[in-house]
């Protein structure tokens, strides 16, 4: 858990019902964000720690920490049941 998630994102998870979905639906957030910063080809690896997702006031998953990369707009959704979760990011360099 260390590894992949930060203090924040960890204490968000837990702090619901069922934390093992939330932390599966960040876990997909940050793949999905990855996927999409390498396939840019700006950088050459990221590792998970290095973004940050967290919600907004409303609910809606934002990215609030994402180190070495310049970018203009960075968008992630995030939908889960029962036991699958998904995501999927849009980058703006
Ligand atoms: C925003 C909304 C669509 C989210 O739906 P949901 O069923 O809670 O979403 P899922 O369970 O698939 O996904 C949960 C994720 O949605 C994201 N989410 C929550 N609120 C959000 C919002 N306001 N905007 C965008 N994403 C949101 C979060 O990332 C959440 O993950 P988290 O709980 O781990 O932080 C919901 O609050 C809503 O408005 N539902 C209305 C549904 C409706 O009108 N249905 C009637 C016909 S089907």
């Amino acid at each position: 858990m260390s590894k992949v998630f930060t203090e924040n994102e960890a204490s968000y998870c837990k702090s619901k019902a069922n934390p093992s979905i939330h932390f599966a639906g960040r876990f997909a957030a940050k793949e999905a964000i990855k996927k999409c910063i390498l396939s840019s080809s700006v950088i050459d690896s990221l590792d998970f720690k290095d973004i940050e997702v967290l919600p907004k006031s409303n609910g809606a998953p934002t990215v609030t920490k994402i180190n070495k990369i310049p970018y203009s707009d960075l968008q992630v959704s995030i939908s889960h049941e029962k036991d699958y979760a998904i995501a999927m990011a849009m980058i703006l360099l």
